[in-house]
């Protein structure tokens, strides 16, 4: 046996929005390296496909049902994944949805509702759950938010408002915990090929998505894989010392 980076044999690990992109990518390159994961979604469907592909494989992803958006979901969820593991190590918050590009003064009530209903308070939700889990042993909390939660995002505010405050849970919860050894990072990709980003990509025209795709100086988008890798060295014992920080992927973008 060779000594693979980032190590996460046997880390117990809960991801949500797992059933897809970049939580897909994630939950099925951890139970690929030996982790014991749980894969949480509002997409049962999906969710119960990402589980079976690792199980055909031997690895261990187990899907449960949730709505960050709800509380009451999320306790449910994370005393399933307590039972499930026997404990948890790391919790990928990564469930989110985007908007319909809009200039601000257009945006409906709904979509500011729901992108902070489930990106930021979601997040929160999922947080506060986390953290009686992890404060026997220590852990590690890696929220996904976006280069959007940390520069401007032009036609995307309420997205945007979204990740500059999980970036603000992040930073905050960094500093609470610290002596308690739960850490707690975000990832910050620029846009990634993800169904979401397709989704995106499909309403708007050849230049708008051609300035999408050029936004990052290596002018094209992210692949699922450049993320879950550095996931998987978060989820592992490297970076212990990394705290209250955006881990930025990019291409360069915010260089
Ligand atoms: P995706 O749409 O492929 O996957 C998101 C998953 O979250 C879906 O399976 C969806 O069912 C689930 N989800 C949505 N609302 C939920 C809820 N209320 N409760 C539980 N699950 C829910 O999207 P993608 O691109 O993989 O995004 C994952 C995360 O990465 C999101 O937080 C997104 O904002 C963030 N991100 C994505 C970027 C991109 O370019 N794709 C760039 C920066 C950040």
């Amino acid at each position: 046996m060779g000594h693979p980076a980032a190590n996460v044999e046997g880390k117990k690990i809960l991801i949500t929005g797992g059933a897809s992109g970049i939580g897909a990518a994630s939950a099925l390159l951890l139970a690929e390296r030996g982790a014991k994961v749980v894969i949480a979604d509002l997409s049962e469907q999906a969710g119960n496909e990402v589980a079976e592909q690792a199980s055909a494989k031997g690895q261990s992803i187990v899907f449960h049902k949730v709505d960050v958006a709800d509380g009451e979901s999320v306790r449910a969820l994370f005393a399933f994944a307590m039972e499930q593991l026997g404990g948890l190590d790391v919790v990928l918050n990564n469930a989110g949805i985007d908007h319909k590009p809009a200039p601000m003064h257009e945006l409906s009530d709904d979509d500011f509702d729901r992108n902070i209903a489930v990106n930021l308070k979601g997040v929160w939700h999922c947080m506060r759950a986390a953290i009686p889990c992890l404060l026997p042993k220590g852990g590690h909390v890696i929220n996904v938010a976006s280069v959007a939660g940390l520069r401007s995002s032009p036609m995307i505010s309420a997205y945007s408002a979204s990740k500059h405050g999980v970036m603000g849970l992040t930073k905050s919860a960094a500093i609470e915990y610290a002596k308690a050894n739960i850490r707690f990072n975000a990832v910050c990709p620029s846009f990634t090929d993800t169904p979401m980003v397709q989704n995106t990509l499909a309403q708007l025209d050849e230049r708008a998505q051609n300035a999408i795709i050029k936004a990052s100086p290596m002018r094209r988008l992210g692949r699922v894989e450049e993320i879950s890798g550095a996931v998987a060295w978060l989820c592992s014992d490297e970076s212990s010392f990394m705290n209250g920080h955006a881990f930025t992927l990019d291409g360069g973008m915010l260089a």
